[in-house]
């Protein structure tokens, strides 16, 4: 049985959650592997409408093992808020046994959040538009060798040095550098040795847990939250996240071999959304993208923001595609196009009267971009009742086709709704 991993293809929002929810009716164990509650997963399926930011998308199936790996970084208080208020609509989240935690995953502390307000701030014209969780800072102090984890929770003695040596540090960029508060130790340490006592449960060696599944051959979903235009690395630097959400990032993420990977599902919207800041070539800034934005309702699942839309570019779906090896495709929200008459591909961009067809690693030369457009016929019917890819107006299928022919990759699945049901599978996946 193989591990999949489905990442997110463009910058975000791509639908990860719908195509984790509606693949992992198959899985034994769904893995989140980067990231924090800066990711909103939505998941609509017989057992409601969810918003999951930290917990895996694959937790309504109840025969599912969802691990939270140590790539990730955790906010205690939202994480129980999220657990709390999955149980009481009757989601099974036995600690350690159907929900676990690695003890090498950080912590985002609440200092972390304050900083992430205080950076952003000073950025100004530049700011990042981050999502305000503390993802920035709590992955700064993991690199910087300055984080706190989970399992440090669990260890009272070692937990209260560590935070006096951490908060040391941190009061004194507050109060000289923001000319902010301090926080008290006392009261950290207190309110997270709380936290401590109700995740102890959940916390396993996650590596462990994970390569005994593989071991025993079960299937496995690496779920990847934000997109790959977000990587720290081969993102549209620096208007990025700050892990990993790449193929890559899984097997780190989640403490395996990256041999142990079989094959990668790269979850692309036919058109594309960003949120916050950074260079987007293919930005529609007329009624086409507020048409779109209304009819999707594309805003922030986790900060109400609207999102920015544009075209489906053509040139960051190739990179995509090559940096994280797609063995296939999941197409979703075609039927938001439905009320299209014509639908536009970024193929190409030209900078200072040069034609480009690869992404360029710099957001400078990025913003400069100006796109190349194919423009093809839209369908003009609704495709949200359709199961069967034959069945689709021309037109629609035409444009899978080619989209699928750009980026280099075969569509195996297409969303046409954001129900489990609503899906077109044109091969069987994972
Ligand atoms: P994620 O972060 O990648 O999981 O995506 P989000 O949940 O933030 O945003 C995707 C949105 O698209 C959610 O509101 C989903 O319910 C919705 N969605 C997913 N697939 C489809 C689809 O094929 N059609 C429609 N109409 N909505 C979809
Ligand atoms: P899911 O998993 C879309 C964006 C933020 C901001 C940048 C940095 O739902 O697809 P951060 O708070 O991570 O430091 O913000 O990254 N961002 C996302 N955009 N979907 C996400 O997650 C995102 N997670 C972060 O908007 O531009
Ligand atoms: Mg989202």
């Amino acid at each position: 049985m193989p591990v999949v991993a489905i990442v997110g293809a463009q910058w975000g929002d791509e639908g990860k959650g719908k195509i984790v929810d509606l693949l992992a009716e198959k899985a034994d164990m769904v893995v989140r592997f980067s990231g924090g509650n800066n990711a909103g997963h939505t998941v609509m399926n017989a057992q409601g409408d969810f918003k999951l930011h930290l917990i895996p998308a694959g937790v309504f199936n109840p025969k599912v093992i969802c691990v939270m790996g140590n790539g990730m970084v955790i906010h205690p208080p939202a994480l129980l808020e999220e657990i709390r208020a999955l149980e009481e609509r009757g989601v099974d989240l036995n600690p350690g046994e159907r929900l676990c935690i690695s003890d090498r995953a950080h912590l985002i502390m609440p200092y972390h959040l304050l900083l992430d307000e205080l950076e952003e701030t000073a950025r100004g014209a530049r700011a990042i538009g981050t999502t305000k969780k503390g993802i920035g800072p709590a992955y700064m102090d993991k690199t910087g060798r300055m984080g706190i984890r989970v399992g440090d929770l669990l260890d009272p003695v070692a937990f209260r040095e560590r935070l006096e040596y951490v908060l040391s540090y941190k009061n004194a960029v507050l109060t000289k550098l923001y000319d902010a508060s301090p926080f008290s130790t006392d009261e950290v340490f207190e309110e997270y040795s709380r936290y401590g006592e109700q995740l102890a449960p959940f916390v396993r060696q996650t590596e462990l847990t994970i390569q005994a599944a593989i071991e025993k051959d079960a299937l496995i979903i690496m779920e990847g939250a934000q997109g790959a235009l977000l990587d720290t690395d081969l993102g549209t630097y620096p208007y990025v996240t700050s892990s990993a959400p790449v193929a890559a990032g899984s097997a780190l993420g989640a403490g395996i071999s990256p041999c142990k990977i079989d094959s990668v599902i790269g979850v692309f919207k036919c058109y594309t959304t960003r949120v916050g800041s950074g260079p987007f070539p293919s930005e529609l800034h007329d009624e086409i993208g507020d048409h779109i934005r209304e009819k999707a309702r594309e805003y922030g699942t986790t900060t109400g923001r609207p999102r920015r839309i544009g075209w489906f570019d053509a040139v960051i779906g190739r990179f995509s595609s090559l940096i994280n090896g797609y063995t296939s495709v999941a197409l979703t929200r075609l039927d938001m196009l439905d009320e299209l008459s014509t639908i536009k591909i970024c193929t190409a961009y030209t900078l200072n009267g040069t034609t480009l067809t690869h992404l360029p690693s710099s957001s400078a030369d990025l913003f400069n971009c100006q796109p190349v457009y194919e423009e093809m016929p839209g369908w003009l019917s609704s495709t949200r009742d359709h199961r069967n890819f034959d069945d689709l107006p021309g037109e629609a299928q035409n444009y899978v086709k080619a989209l699928e022919e750009l980026i280099n990759c075969s569509i195996d699945l297409i969303a046409v709704g954001p129900r489990r049901e609503e899906s077109i599978f044109r091969r069987p996946l994972p």
